[in-house]
C-alpha cells in the first residue's frame, strides 16, 4: 500500500509524527513483502522559518519530507490555490492508495481539495472538530476536509455527534483518540529533562531573576486578536500592566503576532518590560517544558488547549468559542473562554490563581486513552 501524507504549518507536524513512526515500525515487523507500506510526505511549505518547521521536525525525529512544494507564506486564497496547483502533478505522479491530511490548516484543506479532484481516497486525522464560526480560517477548512474525506479519525465523541449530525455515514468515522497527545506522551520524558533557564536563554532572553516563582506563559497568533491594534493593544496593556504584576509572564512571540507588535510600536517597551520575557517560537519539547511547569497558560491555539488539559495547566482561552469544547472547564477540562476582553481575561487570571494548582479540575483530556495528570 502507498500512502501519501501531506503536512504545512507548525501544528500540522506533532500530528504526523506518530503516524511516520508507525508505519516505519510496520514495515520493520512485516514478514511479508506485499504488506509494505510506501510512505511519501509532502511538506506544502505554508510555514518555512527553522524555528516553526524544521526545529520541530528534528525535535520529534520525523524524516525530511519526500518533497517540498516550498508555497510560503501569502493570502488564503494564495496559499491555497499554489498548494493545490503545486500539489496535483504530484499526486497524479505518485498515485498514492490513500492520501492522509492532518488537522485544519490551509495545507490540509488545499491538500484535501486536490486528492478528491484527482480521485484519491482521502482519510483526515482530526475529523469533526467544530466552533461553529465561519469566521474562523480553519473552520471552513475543516467542513471542506472532512466533507471530502472517504475516512474520519476523530478524537472525541463530540466530533462524531458533529459528524453524524452533517450527514457523515456511521461507518466513515473511527474514534481513534488524540494523536497529538500520543506525541506528547512519547517526548513528555524528554521535555522535562530540559531547564527553564535553557529555554530562555536560546530562544532569546536573558534569565530573570523571577523565574523560581509561579510564571504563565502566552502565545498569540490568531489574526482575529493580532491583526487589529483595537483588539491586540488592549491585550497588550492588561498582560503588561495587569498581569505581569502578578504573574511574571513567558511569551513565545509568532512571527505574525512580532510583527504586529512592532506596528503598533510596542514590542521594544515589552522588551524592556521586567516581568516578562520575550521569547522566538520554541521547539516542540520546550513548549511542553514551559506547559508543564506554567501556572497558567493565555493562549489562543487549539493543540496548547488539548495539551493543557493533560498536563493540568490552567488555560485561558483568548477566544470566544472553540472547535474543542472537550477542553473547557465545564466539561472536565482546565480551559475557559474569554475571548480578547480584557476584563473577562483579568477575572479568569485572578479566579484561576486563587485556586491551588493541585485542585484545577484535571478529568478533561481531549484524548480517549490517555489520562491527565496534575502538576507537583
Ligand atoms: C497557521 C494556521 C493556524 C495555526 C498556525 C500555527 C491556517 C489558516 N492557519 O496560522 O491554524 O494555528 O498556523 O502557527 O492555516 N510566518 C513566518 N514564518 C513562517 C510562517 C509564517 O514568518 O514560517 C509569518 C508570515 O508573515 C505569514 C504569517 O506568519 O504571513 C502567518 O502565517 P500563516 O501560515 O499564513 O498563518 P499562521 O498565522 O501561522
Amino acid at each position: 500500500m502507498k500512502l501519501l501524507s501531506i503536512v504545512g504549518a507548525r501544528p500540522n507536524f506533532m500530528k504526523i509524527a506518530p503516524l511516520v513512526h508507525a508505519v516505519e515500525g510496520h514495515n520493520r515487523d512485516i514478514t511479508v513483502e506485499s504488506q509494505r507500506i510506501t510512505h511519501c510526505l509532502v511538506h506544502t511549505g505554508q510555514h518555512y522559518d527553522a524555528a516553526m518547521s524544521a526545529a520541530f521536525f528534528n525535535a520529534l525525529n520525523i524524516p525530511q519530507p519526500n518533497i517540498d512544494l516550498g508555497i510560503g507564506s501569502g493570502t488564503h486564497a494564495e496559499q491555497v490555490g499554489k498548494t493545490m496547483m503545486a500539489l496535483e502533478p504530484v499526486l497524479l505522479r505518485e498515485k498514492p492508495d490513500w492520501v492522509v491530511v492532518v488537522g485544519d490548516v490551509n495545507a490540509t484543506c488545499a491538500a484535501a481539495i486536490t486528492a478528491k479532484k484527482c480521485h484519491l481516497r482521502l482519510a483526515h486525522i482530526e475529523a469533526g472538530l467544530r466552533s461553529f464560526d465561519k469566521r474562523m480560517p480553519e473552520e471552513i477548512n475543516r467542513m471542506v476536509t472532512d466533507t471530502l474525506s472517504d475516512l474520519l479519525f476523530t478524537t472525541d465523541e463530540l466530533a462524531n455527534d458533529n459528524l453524524r449530525r452533517e450527514g457523515h455515514s456511521a461507518g466513515k468515522i473511527r474514534l481513534v483518540g488524540n494523536i497529538m497527545i500520543d506525541t506528547l506522551e512519547s517526548q513528555r520524558v524528554k521535555a522535562q529533562e530540559l531547564t527553564l533557564a535553557s529555554i530562555l536563554e536560546r530562544y532569546g532572553n536573558t534569565v530573570p531573576a523571577w523565574l523560581n516563582e509561579p510564571f504563565g506563559v502566552v502565545t498569540l497568533h490568531r489574526p482575529s486578536n493580532v491583526d487589529a491594534a483595537e483588539v491586540l493593544m488592549p491585550l497588550v496593556r492588561v498582560l503588561s500592566d495587569e498581569v505581569a504584576t502578578c504573574l511574571p509572564l513567558i511569551w513565545t512571540v509568532h512571527p505574525r503576532t512580532r510583527e504586529r507588535l512592532k506596528q503598533c510600536g510596542v514590542w521594544a517597551s515589552l522588551q524592556q518590560h521586567p516581568r516578562i520575557a520575550l521569547i522566538d517560537p520554541v521547539d516542540y519539547h520546550a513548549m511542553l517544558k514551559l506547559n508543564m511547569e506554567a501556572r497558567l497558560m493565555l493562549t489562543d491555539s487549539g493543540g496548547l488547549q488539548e495539551e493543557c488539559c493533560v498536563l493540568g495547566t490552567p488555560c485561558i482561552t483568548l477566544r470566544d468559542n472553540t472547535e474543542r469544547p472537550v477542553t473547557l472547564r465545564e466539561n472536565g477540562g482546565t480551559c475557559v473562554l474569554t475571548g480578547p476582553d480584557p476584563d473577562k481575561m483579568l477575572r479568569a487570571v485572578e479566579s484561576f490563581l486563587s485556586i491551588p494548582p493541585a485542585s484545577v479540575s484535571l478529568r478533561g483530556s481531549s484524548s480517549t486513552h490517555q489520562q491527565p495528570i496534575g502538576k507537583e
